[in-house]
């Protein structure tokens, strides 16, 4: 296989310390898209991805749950190896950092550069940024914290004896790599970001954890009490996944990889770490590494499981497909730049390019055949020369786009097909032919329609799987006719509006996007505000709950106060006499005298507690016990007008 044959195409590895996003989503969908791309151009493709599952944070979310890092690796890996399926994500390697394989390549190569010098032993000291597994420095942690972005608590103080790669001996080189290579770091700003980088004084990396510390990684081969640096062992799962080794297999046809896609956040562990660990090991660097913009919230946040404010890429999928998503993804922000989510927006989409533009194209194409032309792709000599024109500018624009993964722009140019198609058939009128019984001029129009819709399913295939396969169907192409008609268009665009097969039965079927007029349910039901609660609803607050029996053992009576006068030992006792309608008035004393002075009290009604068993209160006996309002300090006591003695219940 020559190497123009090759196409290989990475993600990142995934944290496993918490479910699929759309973050995620996005960067599978794009690489997806790519493989699907270069593999109807007939080329060889390797498609990776797979999951991170070394280092801190999965430790901790291990932890947090209860389990061992390799049984919450193994319970979470399945979880997103199902939404990688569900978004038709046609991998050819799940890679998970704790494969053999991995592991086998992350010790061999550590021991090569080990031994050819490459790694030394130091003392380290510095900050540890846990969320982004990344040492940082004393400067960029109180600027990151001084601008509000983080929070001291965020960083962890470490010094310790640790292993260092050799990176700042590879700056000079890399640099150089990066000017001569101008497609080297995509989009050119973030070329430029990484060229400001290393203009900045480099240091060498530290490659280790002493397992004492966090033992949930790759064992350094030369150092037993030591694991290795979560980012040193990821980064090299793009060349497990090849089949390279060390001394044997350099990694070919795959290696050097077409693109390495990853979001703009670890650029730098990509650019900078991953391409000198390459020049130590003496292996060609990335054909181009693409760095794409994050999904934000509203506030312009970047949507992540730690801000909790992401999107439930399951929801989109189940309410509006699989592969309205895809599309939405892919058409709404440039690759590349920020964009903002809101379900509006994808409802606005949806109706307008897939249920309008594109539905309606093949609805029309596909019905007007059907009333008017048996059904048949009828057999015309040849297309219209606008609709010529058109296809000339605009498909060789899609598959440049695609080729450079500018998916916003290819997914345009069909879309200006898609919308030449409907404008052809309001200005042709086909019904008016079809009135005026001109059957040839009607044919031609509506040939060129189902040509147009074949065109756009074939364009469409690597982004929308299911539905241009679903398109291409109601035409009666099938795979192998879209992989020819690919292999064709990219050399010449001859042809394109005779795809299909004259006399072949065509089926409109069920619309290919059904219009949602409002938000699907279940998303407005995630949008709604939080219902008003009736207070009759809340439920109580938690008590102590005693049983009736045990109230009833309070005995509490109506007491009329006679006498009342101040402690002679006790500064906050009142000594109280109170009738409760016995032979003789209890004597009660009671600590309310912040709030009460004696004179107050003669002759009102309180609620006595008579069967509280007395007890000597410096020096005076107290025969009950007087109810007051008020927690720690009394503000009032229960009134009652009953006669004395009466019973309380
Ligand atoms: N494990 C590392 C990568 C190691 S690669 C050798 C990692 N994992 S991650 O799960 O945190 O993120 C993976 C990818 O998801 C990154 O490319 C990141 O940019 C992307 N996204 C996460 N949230 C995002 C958005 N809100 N928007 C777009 N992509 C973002 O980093």
């Amino acid at each position: 296989m020559s190497a123009r044959d090759a196409f290989y195409i990475t993600t990142p590895i995934y944290y496993v310390n918490g479910a699929p996003h759309i973050g995620h989503a996005y960067t599978s969908i794009a690489a997806d898209t790519a493989a699907r791309y270069n593999r109807l151009r007939g080329k060889q493709v390797r498609f990776v991805t797979g999951t991170d599952e070394h280092g801190q944070k999965v430790l901790e979310a291990a932890t947090a749950r209860g389990m061992t890092p390799q049984a919450h690796c193994d319970d979470m890996v399945t979880g997103w190896r199902a939404t990688m399926e569900r978004l038709d994500i046609s991998f050819d390697r799940f890679i998970r950092t704790t494969d053999d394989d991995h592991e086998a390549l992350v010790k061999a190569v550590l021991q090569k550069l080990w031994d050819a010098g490459e790694i030394y032993e130091d003392q380290y000291v510095g900050w540890y940024l846990v969320k982004d597994e990344v040492f940082v420095t004393e400067k960029e942690k109180d600027e990151r914290i001084a601008s509000g972005e983080l929070k001291p608590e965020h960083f962890r103080q470490i010094e310790e004896r640790n292993y260092f790669f050799r990176m700042s001996k590879y700056k000079g080189a890399l640099v150089a790599h990066i000017e001569s290579h101008p497609d080297f770091i995509q989009p050119v700003n973030r070329r430029n970001e990484v060229l400001g980088f290393l203009r900045k004084e480099l240091g060498d990396l530290c490659i280790s954890r002493p397992k004492a510390r966090m033992s949930w990684g790759i064992e350094l081969p030369f150092d037993a009490e030591f694991v290795t640096y979560v980012w040193f062992d990821a980064l090299l799962n793009y060349l497990t996944a090849t089949g390279y080794t060390v001394d044997g297999h350099d990694g070919s046809p795959w290696w050097p990889v077409d693109y390495q896609l990853i979001g703009k956040d670890i650029l730098t562990t990509h650019s900078v770490y991953w391409t000198t660990m390459l020049l130590a090991m003496e292996v060609p660097l990335p054909q181009h590494i693409y760095a794409h913009g994050w999904w934000v919230s509203s506030d312009g946040r970047k949507m992540s499981k730690s801000d909790g404010n992401t999107i439930d890429v399951d929801l989109l999928a189940d309410s509006f497909g699989v592969d309205a998503c895809r599309y939405f993804f892919l058409r709404e922000i440039r690759f590349g730049a920020d964009g903002g989510f809101s379900y509006e927006g994808f409802l606005t989409r949806y109706n307008a390019d897939l249920a309008n533009d594109l539905g309606n194209l093949a609805h029309r194409g596909l019905s007007m055949t059907g009333k008017w032309l048996g059904g048949q792709v009828p057999d015309t000599a040849a297309p219209a020369p606008e609709l010529q024109a058109l296809v000339a500018e605009h498909v060789p624009a899609a598959l440049h786009n695609y080729e450079t993964l500018q998916f916003k722009e290819a997914l345009e140019a069909v879309f200006a097909l898609v919308g030449a198609g409907n404008k052809y058939i309001d200005t042709r009128e086909p019904w008016s032919l079809n009135k005026q019984g001109d059957t040839d001029a009607l044919a031609v129009v509506m040939r060129d329609v189902l040509e147009l819709c074949a065109l756009a399913g074939v364009l469409l295939r690597p982004v929308m799987p299911t539905k241009a396969a679903e398109l291409l169907g109601k035409l009666g192409l099938g795979d192998d006719a879209v992989q020819a008609a690919v292999a064709r268009l990219v050399g010449s665009t001859e042809g394109a509006l005779r795809l299909l097969t004259p006399g072949t039965a065509i089926a409109a079927g069920d619309p290919l996007f059904p219009r949602h007029r409002e938000m699907p349910a279940a998303i407005a039901e995630r949008l709604a505000p939080p219902r008003q609660v009736d207070p009759a609803d809340l439920p109580l607050p938690e008590m102590d709950w005693i049983e009736f029996p045990d109230f009833t053992k309070v005995q509490l009576r109506v007491g009329h106060v006679v006498e009342a006068g101040d402690h002679p030992k006790a500064d906050k006792l009142l000594v109280l006499k109170v009738d409760v309608g016995e032979a003789r008035p209890r004597t009660i004393c009671a600590g309310i005298k912040s709030r009460f002075a004696p004179d107050e009290l003669v002759g009102r009604k309180v609620v006595v507690v008579v069967n509280l068993k007395p007890r000597k209160m410096r020096g005076i006996a107290s025969e009950g016990m007087i109810l007051a309002a008020g927690d720690k300090e009394v503000v009032d006591l229960l009134s009652v007008e009953a006669d004395a003695g009466e019973v309380v219940r």
